[in-house]
């Protein structure tokens, strides 16, 4: 049944800082892409979803376990996923499950478009403030499902859903995501608008596409979903992770070295790298490769996050851990989330100069910065905390790698094929 059983991971590594990265990594599959079109299969009855470029990745597994839980079969080897659904599936999600990951909330519209009922404790994951669900839970009664809140659960309840015209107050992936796929199941037509325009949101788009959805306006404000009566099986792709493919160019700018991504689209990543060419990095795109160089001191900018196309909020940490070695002042606004400056203290134990006034942070930039001992509070911020100890005099010891594994697949391996030295204790394998 593949790989998604629990496996024991590290839970610290150590960085000896002061070595410039230099190579060529291949860039994931994007686990923002995977676990919604993942979801997706749920819409399924007596067919199947096969995908390929599948990252290996903790939350996948969670997902995997997931669907396996509500009555689906999975197989999962070097990247290739395929997801049978029988004809009748649970429509509860067990707490333990939901609990360790947000987006296990992306199983609510499709089990409640399919089912008729879908029950969910409502769920964990990064801890980035309060991240409600009201957006998913207003659309998807608006298309006629009752919902019911009680013991930290969510019910929701309907006949056949129907088509609607749904308006949310800020463009959320995962409500969009949620209410694309609802809508493919529902009678009559819905429309999405605000939608949020991610590459991912275009992902989960083509895979329903291809399990025979009527889908028009993904990657645009307005998004237009012709509900069926049943789908049929599909194979598709993921799309390539352009956050694992950012981190890593900027752990090679700041170490002073060069870094290639292979297989990502430059698009998907145009508000990052006119970034860190503002800031003084050099850049290329050729042949289907981007290259980020150190080309000098770097200088401070002014980041703020929005929506796709704008800055991603999933690199803030990782700019910000750049920025902390630039000259000058740089000005970052968090303005996605409400609490997601929290590893500016971890930050500060490495030397970085940070001021923060309720969700922007002054950085003031340093000549060096020294190796300490960490803690990573949650995915992006352990991946910026990586990026500071490769970049720091001495030794960095990062803990709370549990939350590093839920998204980069291969990260040591990947580190050390640039150039890295990390040591990490493997644990003991069950
Ligand atoms: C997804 C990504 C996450 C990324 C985020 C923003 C996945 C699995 N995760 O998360 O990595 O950081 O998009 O790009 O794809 N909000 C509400 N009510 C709702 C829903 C959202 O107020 O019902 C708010 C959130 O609290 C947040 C903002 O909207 O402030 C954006 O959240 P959203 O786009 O929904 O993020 P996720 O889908 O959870």
């Amino acid at each position: 049944m593949g790989t998604h059983g629990e496996k024991r991971l590290a839970d610290e590594m150590t960085l000896t800082g002061g070595r410039p990265l230099a190579g060529t990594i291949n860039v994931q599959g994007a686990k923002n892409a995977a676990l919604p079109v993942m979801a997706a299969a749920i819409l399924l009855r007596g067919q199947s979803l096969r995908l390929e470029c599948v990252p290996d990745l903790y939350d996948i597994q969670t997902m995997c376990r997931l669907l396996c839980h509500l009555g689906a079969e999975v197989e999962f080897e070097n990247g290739c996923m395929t997801i049978n659904v029988p004809d009748e599936i649970e429509c509860e999600t067990p707490v333990e499950l939901v609990r360790k990951m947000r987006a296990s909330s992306l199983v609510l519209g499709p089990l409640t478009a399919r089912c008729g009922r879908a029950v969910m404790p409502l769920p964990g994951g990064c801890d980035l403030g309060s991240r409600p669900l009201d957006f998913h839970l207003k659309g998807l009664a608006k298309m006629g499902a009752d919902i019911e809140l009680k013991g930290g659960a969510v019910t929701a309840t309907a006949g056949r859903l129907k088509g609607a015209t749904i308006t949310l107050d800020f463009p959320s992936v995962g409500a969009t995501e949620n209410l694309m796929m609802a809508a493919s199941l529902a009678e009559g037509t819905t429309f999405i608008e605000n939608a949020a325009k991610e590459p991912e949101i275009s992902n989960l788009a083509e895979i329903l596409r291809l399990m025979g959805v009527q889908i028009k306006g993904d990657g645009t404000e307005i998004i237009r979903i012709t509900g069926m009566n049943e789908l049929h099986s599909a194979s598709g792709e993921i799309i390539p992770d352009r956050i694992e493919a950012a981190t890593y160019l900027m752990a090679g700018v700041i170490t002073k070295g060069c870094v290639t991504v292979r297989g990502i689209a430059p698009e998907f990543l145009e508000s990052v790298l006119n970034k860190m060419e503002e800031a003084g990095a050099d850049i290329d795109v050729f042949n289907g490769e981007i290259t980020a160089k150190w080309k000098g001191p770097l200088q401070g900018v002014t980041v703020k996050t929005l929506p796709y196309p704008g800055f991603p909020t999933d690199t803030q940490p990782q700019m910000m851990a750049l920025l902390t070695l630039a000259n000058g002042n740089s000005v970052i606004h968090e303005s996605v989330f409400d609490s997601r400056l929290l590893h500016i203290d971890e930050f500060r134990k490495m030397g970085a100069k940070i001021e923060v006034q309720d969700n922007v942070a002054i950085v003031t930039g340093v000549s060096k910065l020294t190796g300490a001992e960490v803690l990573s509070s949650n995915l992006r911020a352990g991946a910026a905390l990586i990026m500071l100890g490769l970049a720091a005099e001495g030794k960095t010891t990062v803990r709370g790698l549990e939350h590093v594994w839920r998204g980069y697949e291969g990260l040591v391996e990947k580190f050390r094929s640039l150039g890295a030295e990390i040591e990490i204790a493997e644990p003991a394998v069950e």
